[in-house]
């Protein structure tokens, strides 16, 4: 019998996009198939497919031999496919328990819930993975970490021969993405068929065997992992070399008098942060996922309540009180979580991209829908944004896309920024883009504004930044220059300083 996951002619169609166009390829038994390509390409979308909350226009998925028909994510999960987004599907207030056995918890003889042998039963696949859970604490107390394994345990429970990961590392601190894929690996073994998107190249030659590249909604290339380069791969998903990323990057050489001073400031979740940021000077933050250094800008922000000591702008204490009187003072934030705090999804791309300059966008009474216009097609130019039009609503953009519409909207022309602050920027990003935002942040130094760059990557916060911040448990446990030449090892070795 034939033992494959096998996409044949995969065809999909939104208003004004083909976002899959004749897609075929397999998956087989014991491999990890990495979906690679740019933001927009449509590797969700093929996800979405098989997981049956969207349906293809044309072509079919075979398992093993038998044709896949899904009217609902149900019928997926009952023929053994799961699909772990990056959103959690897990209940927050109930147990571990009882989210690895939605519906089928063990009952006893009179019909109550066996709780004992539900934790047991738990317990055994928890070790099975050899992770350290508790099975009784509800999920909502894990983090998003254990949350994500928490689904694969479940998935693994449902007997799911195939498991897919749609950017399943993103939140991820490295220690914890060593576990994932020691899970991934596990699955493997036991002859699991799995897809895994990423845009980080270097886990696509940790972990998958063979990779299948899209590019439009095309099926550009399929690989072998072992036989292919980063420069090849590259080479396909952006259809052109980009050349050494951070050598080639032109830079601001003059660095200037000192901008925002930061002074033994303490909120509720930091404390003693100290330091100073130039006109045309890029200060990079770096640390593990959970360093507190999105607690640090949102204090400068005015975001979180600041307990103690002062932020100086241009020599004056400012301390801000609300957002609002930051961004008055000229400062702007692209914040880490772009639905929570940033973007609104059902919105345009226009709305959300002239969001803070709506006031400059207006007389009294009327609008200016050409200036409006004007600068959501900049921000769509710049980033590239993969869209029809503006007036696209957010929610039907793609991850990277979305990410992009934020940078759009906090560098658009009418935003008057001295201090740019950019909490992962690149988060969901494709390489190509990546590239093109490294360049944009050096050109913003070069205009004269300072830059905050927080990445956890650490080449690309190595690469980026004149000065790297390096944090752990809420304060600052090094601070580095490029002068310096460090490397990923002296600055992580500064991440784990107490
Ligand atoms: N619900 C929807 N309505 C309209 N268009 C959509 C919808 N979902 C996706 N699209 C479009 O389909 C295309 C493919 O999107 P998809 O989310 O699959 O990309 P992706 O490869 O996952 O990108 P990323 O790396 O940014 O996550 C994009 O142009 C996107 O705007
Ligand atoms: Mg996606």
């Amino acid at each position: 019998m034939e033992q494959f996951l096998e996409f044949a002619g995969i065809g999909k169609s939104f208003p004004g996009v083909r976002a899959l166009n004749d897609i075929s390829f397999r998956v087989q038994r014991g491999k990890v198939l990495a979906l690679l390509g740019e933001n927009g390409a449509g590797k969700s979308t093929l996800l979405k497919i098989m997981s049956g909350d969207l349906k293809a226009d044309e072509g079919t998925i075979t398992l093993d031999g038998k044709e896949m028909n899904f009217n609902s994510p149900n019928d997926a999960i009952k023929a053994g496919i799961s699909v772990i987004y990056q959103e959690r599907q897990l209940i927050p207030s109930l147990s571990v328990a009882e989210n690895i056995f939605p519906g089928e918890l063990p009952r006893n003889k009179i019909g109550l819930l066996d709780r004992p042998q539900l934790k047991r039963q738990t317990q055994e696949l928890i070790d099975k993975f050899g992770l350290s859970i508790d099975p009784s604490v509800p999920v909502g107390s894990l983090s998003v970490a254990y949350q994500q394994m928490v689904e694969i345990i479940k998935a693994y429970r449902r007997n799911s021969d195939v498991i897919a990961f749609d950017e399943p590392t993103a939140p991820l601190t490295d220690t914890e993405i060593t576990i994932l894929f020691n899970l991934i690996r596990q699955l493997k073994e036991e002859g699991k068929m799995i897809l895994y998107v990423s845009h980080r190249l270097n886990e696509i030659f940790q972990v998958t065997d063979e990779i299948v590249v899209l590019k439009d909604g095309q099926l550009v290339a399929t690989l072998k992992t072992a036989e292919t380069t980063e420069a090849d791969l590259i080479h396909s998903m952006v259809g052109r070399d980009i050349g050494d990323t951070y050598s080639s990057l032109s830079r601001n050489d003059k660095i200037g008098d000192v901008l925002l001073e930061v002074t033994n400031l303490a909120t509720p979740y930091v404390s003693d942060i100290s330091f100073k940021l130039h006109k045309g000077e890029i200060v990079g933050f770096a640390g593990l996922v959970g360093a507190g250094r999105s607690e640090v800008m949102r204090g400068i922000f005015g975001a979180d309540p600041v307990l103690a000591g002062e932020v100086k702008l241009n020599g004056e204490i400012v301390n801000f009180k609300s957002p609002k009187d930051a961004i008055d003072a000229g400062i702007a934030l692209c914040p880490e979580d772009r639905k929570e705090q940033g973007l609104v999804l059902f919105s345009s791309i226009k709305n959300n991209v002239s969001a803070p300059v709506i006031d400059k966008l207006s007389n009294s009474i009327f609008r200016n829908p050409k200036l409006e216009e004007e600068i959501a097609q900049a921000a769509i130019d710049k980033f590239s944004i993969k869209t029809p039009n503006s007036e696209k609503m957010c929610l039907e953009l793609s991850g990277g896309n979305q990410q992009k519409v934020i940078l759009g909207r906090w560098t658009s022309p009418l935003v008057t920024t001295n201090i740019l602050i950019l909490d992962e920027p690149t988060k969901g990003i494709d390489v190509g883009t990546k590239q093109e935002i490294y360049q944009m942040v050096c050109d913003f130094a070069k205009q004269g504004m300072g830059v905050i760059f927080v990445s956890s990557e650490m080449p690309e916060v190595i690469g980026v930044s004149d000065t790297i911040i390096v944090m752990h448990n809420g304060h600052i446990t090094g601070t580095t220059t490029r002068a310096d030449n460090p490397t990923e090892e002296s600055v992580l070795a500064m991440a784990m300083l107490d």
